[in-house]
């Protein structure tokens, strides 16, 4: 591939969630993505990426977690209410853990590895002409979530990203300059 090919599909790639509910996605490309996350670079390999994926009706299951969760936390009713539906936005939600390290430096490095693995995860979805959104976990619903998705107790949510087809083509979001210094 060609630099320019490159930064093509690092440009085009945009948060998007508007999305065909009716059309699915196929597993074997969710394979596919979370498949590429694993080439990440992740110091002392601790290979420390963990994968919920919902479809149909589990996406229901991760809403009410996620909410019961909240109200629990006193949110607002609101808040709770929409949060019941939150995840049947897109046909196919993947939420993506960090397990915790044996040190605070690992737990910070497995974190970092595991963000790293999301934007291949989203530049995969871009160039299998997918849409694609990452989400943070909500406020104090980390360990329901985690636990929720059956991960090891101290894992740490990176993402809940939204997987569909897109309805819509979203324009670039234009980028500051990098801020560099040169040292020579
Ligand atoms: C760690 C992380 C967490 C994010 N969480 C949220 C979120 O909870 N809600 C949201 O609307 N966008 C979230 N985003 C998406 C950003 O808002 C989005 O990337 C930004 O607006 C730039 O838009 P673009 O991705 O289309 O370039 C998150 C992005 C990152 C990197």
């Amino acid at each position: 591939m060609k630099f320019d090919d490159f930064a093509q599909l690092v440009r085009t790639r945009r948060s998007q969630l508007i999305v065909d509910q009716e059309r699915d996605v196929e597993i074997d490309l969710i394979n596919q993505l979370c498949s590429v996350a694993t080439w990440a670079p992740n110091h002392q390999q601790t290979w420390p990426w963990v994968f919920g994926v919902f479809t149909g009706e589990s996406r229901r299951g991760l809403s009410n977690a996620t909410a019961d969760a909240m109200q629990r936390n006193g949110d607002s009713e609101m808040k709770v209410t929409k949060t019941r539906t939150k995840y049947l936005r897109a046909p196919v939600v993947v939420v993506v853990g960090s397990a915790p390290g044996e040190s605070a430096l690992q737990n910070e490095e497995n974190r970092d590895a595991v963000a790293a693995g999301v934007q291949n995860m989203l530049l995969g979805a871009t160039a299998l002409g997918l849409a694609s959104f990452w989400s943070s976990c909500p406020k104090g619903c980390n360990d329901d979530v985690a636990r929720h998705c059956g991960f090891a107790s101290g894992t740490h949510v990176t993402a809940m990203i939204y997987i569909g087809w897109p309805t819509k083509d979203l324009p670039a979001i234009e980028r500051p300059a990098p801020a560099i210094t040169y040292f020579t």
